[in-house]
């Protein structure tokens, strides 16, 4: 992918349009066109959904009379589907004008049950089920396009270590505004609906990464079949899809095992509870053998054109819980959510989806605070650092987050 220096309006990777295929160009402060249509942008996050012509309408009308902090309200309210009423412009306008931490930023949105899911990311095992992947089966400088990014904390864990950059990607934009504001800022972010076709070129990135995501699409071979042509190495990674044949907390539309193995060349098929159990003891993950899966909640599946060279390393990935050694890491801080000393869990819906399938959490302590200083201090012990930090008991949340 071509990255370009920033002068204002310049854009930082080429990009087409998900109409007609044109690569988009400058139009102006705020403005893509390609040559029939304008697309906005703010803070390095591209507005590329289709299905949304009014909304984009009155967006680049916004910008055409200089209102830009009512367009960029606008594109925040935005949601996934009509199911979830927009989010209320009076409350956004707030979070535009004020220096609000997340967690009260996503309350402006109206965010509810996604709230908390965005806000405790790091200690949920479906996050750390993906961290396993990307260490597994990612090189260390390959950049990824994640699909149904959220606010993007997997790709930014991976950024850390990083000097090429990826690019997030989801349908909701507000999701990508917030992950620029707060977790990464800079980062090209692109707005889309992952049905559709991706707005990149062919091999604009090296691996196309999606976790957690592709079971809420309507055509999952359509994506897959778009992560191939985007992805330059060949790799695809999708990680925690649900599986039709097993009882699902938010399932989506998912597909079967043996429907997924249709659709991706797996080099590797995994139960996404095994990733976050290899995450936990920083360990490769153990893949799924054929005849298992139909009971598994979640899967994962990776196809990998490997050299067999590639092969042989990939098992040396196995990276660390916070990307970098504990001490170079500033801000470490106890899980807000373990401040009591044992967990206080943010919902019964977090109680019944994580904690009854991940008992380990209940039994998560919290260090005490001379440990606290001691780690602090960069005088504790290295191996229980790690440990706290894979299993979210210690988190270092950029500035202004809880
Ligand atoms: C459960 S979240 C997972 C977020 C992230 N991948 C993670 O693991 O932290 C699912 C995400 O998929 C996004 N999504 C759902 N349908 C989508 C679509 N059609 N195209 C792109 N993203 C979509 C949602 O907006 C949401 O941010």
């Amino acid at each position: 992918m071509k990255m370009m220096t920033s002068p204002e309006d310049a854009l930082p990777c080429d990009l087409i349009s998900p109409v007609n295929g044109e690569l988009l160009r400058p139009a102006g402060r705020n403005l893509l066109s390609d040559g029939e249509r304008l697309w906005p942008h703010f803070d390095n996050c591209f507005y590329l959904r289709t299905g949304r012509d009014d909304l984009v309408d009155e967006v680049v009308s916004l910008i055409n009379r200089d209102e830009r902090d009512r367009a960029l309200g606008l594109l925040l309210c935005d949601r996934r589907s009509p199911d979830t009423p927009e989010a209320d412009l009076r409350q956004v306008e707030e979070l535009l004008r004020s220096e609000v931490s997340f967690h009260d930023a996503i309350e402006l949105l109206g965010y509810g049950g996604l709230g908390w899911y965005f806000e405790h990311r790091w200690i949920i095992p479906t996050y750390l089920s993906g961290l396993s992947l990307l260490h597994r089966h990612v090189r260390r400088n390959q950049r990824i396009l994640e699909l149904g990014s959220g606010v993007g904390h997997l790709t930014a864990h991976w950024e850390q270590d990083s000097e090429l950059g990826s690019v997030c990607s989801d349908v909701v934009f507000s999701h990508l505004w917030l992950s620029q504001r707060y977790l990464r800022s800079g980062r090209t972010s692109l707005c889309f609906d992952a049905n559709g076709p991706f707005p990149l070129p062919a091999g604009a990135v090296d691996v196309a990464f999606g976790h957690d995501s592709l079971h809420y699409l309507s055509d999952i071979p359509g994506a897959i079949a778009e992560m191939r042509r985007v992805a330059s190495s060949g790799t695809l990674i999708i990680g925690h899809l649900h599986n039709a044949e097993a009882e699902n907390y938010s399932a989506g539309q998912p597909l079967t095992r043996a429907e997924y193995e249709r659709l991706v060349d797996a080099s590797a098929v995994y139960d996404d509870s095994e990733l976050t159990l290899a995450w936990l003891q920083q360990r490769r993950p153990r893949p799924l053998g054929a005849a298992h899966g139909r009971s598994v909640a979640a899967l994962a599946f990776v196809e990998e054109a490997l050299t067999g060279e590639e092969t042989a390393r990939t098992g040396e990935r196995i990276g660390h819980a916070c990307g970098r050694h504990p001490a170079e890491l500033s801000g470490l801080m106890v899980n807000p959510l373990l401040s009591a000393g044992s967990p206080v869990w943010p919902s019964r819906k977090f109680v019944d989806e994580y904690v009854q399938a991940f008992p380990y959490l209940e039994n998560l302590r919290a260090p005490g605070d001379a440990e606290v200083a001691r780690i602090n201090r960069g005088e504790a012990n290295e191996a229980e650092v790690r440990e706290w930090l894979a299993n979210g008991v210690l988190v270092c949340p950029p500035d202004n987050w809880y």
